[in-house]
């Protein structure tokens, strides 16, 4: 079925949409920053200064998420995917989960705590091992030290997803903002450039955020609740 009145669809999520899978947000109370200095664990020069510190703080997440399972609000995703000819889901997360509840036309943003990059050459690959076999993984083809494939903090973001993001945004006719604080640039441009080309934009947020006073109505609540709510209230 094609709900041709909503294409395109566009998803922008963050942390918070994982946050009732367990997977901690990075600000706010229980939050990763709150918790950890961001400087210490996801910046290139803290992984050239230690790679075995920063290697632990990933393995510990990798292990935590690896218990965390997709929730209701991943899953309503999924399916809103399936009825929708013209969609396409940004994330900001790392975790996964829309993969894991079947959502395919992802943009990680971000990248993702499942793929390692090599620190020499140009190998990527993925690796779901949890634990993994060695604490400072080596890549597969030429033997240097591997590194998550993150964008951390001062690095850019992949100029191909971004472009293609941008694309997505500045021709959809809805955008759907959840779970991010719409903090952390560039994608919190993401959902500016959708308002300034005409979309429709909804943030399902429980608080307030800059990109609230942009948008066209603010579900406050989480993502789960609002998320299914705002399904229903325009699904025929
Ligand atoms: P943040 O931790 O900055 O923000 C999480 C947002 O989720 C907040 O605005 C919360 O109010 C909201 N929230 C919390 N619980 C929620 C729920 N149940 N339903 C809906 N919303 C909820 O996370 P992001 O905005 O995703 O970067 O952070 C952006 C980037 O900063 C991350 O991708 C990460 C981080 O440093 C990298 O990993 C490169
Ligand atoms: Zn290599």
């Amino acid at each position: 079925m094609t709900n041709s009145a909503l294409d395109p669809l566009v998803v922008l999520t963050g942390a918070g949409i994982s946050a009732a899978s367990g997977v901690p947000t990075y600000r706010g109370v229980g939050g990763f920053w709150q918790n950890y200095r961001a400087q210490d664990l996801a910046t290139p020069e803290a992984f050239q200064h230690d790679p075995a510190l920063v290697w632990r703080f990933y393995h510990w997440r990798r292990n935590l998420v690896h218990q965390c399972k997709p929730n209701q609000a991943h899953y309503l995703l999924a399916s809103i995917e399936d009825k929708l000819e013209d969609f396409v889901l940004i994330t900001q997360n790392v975790d996964g989960l829309h993969q894991a509840a079947d959502s395919r036309r992802v943009i990680e943003l971000h990248g993702s705590i499942w793929r390692l990059k090599c620190t020499k050459c140009e190998n990527r690959w993925m690796d779901l091992t949890v634990p993994m076999k060695e604490d400072l993984p080596t890549c597969p083809k030429c033997g240097a030290l591997a590194r998550p494939d993150i964008i951390w903090f001062g690095e850019p973001l992949n100029a191909e997803d971004l472009e293609r993001a941008y694309f997505a945004a500045g021709r959809s006719r809805f955008m759907l903002v959840i779970g991010t604080s719409s903090v952390v640039q560039p994608a919190a441009q993401i959902p500016i450039i959708a308002h300034e080309a005409g979309a429709r934009l909804i943030e399902i947020n429980p608080e307030i955020t800059p990109l609230t006073a942009f948008a066209d109505v603010h579900l406050r609540g989480s993502a789960i609740s609002q998320l299914a709510l705002w399904w229903e209230s325009i699904s025929p």
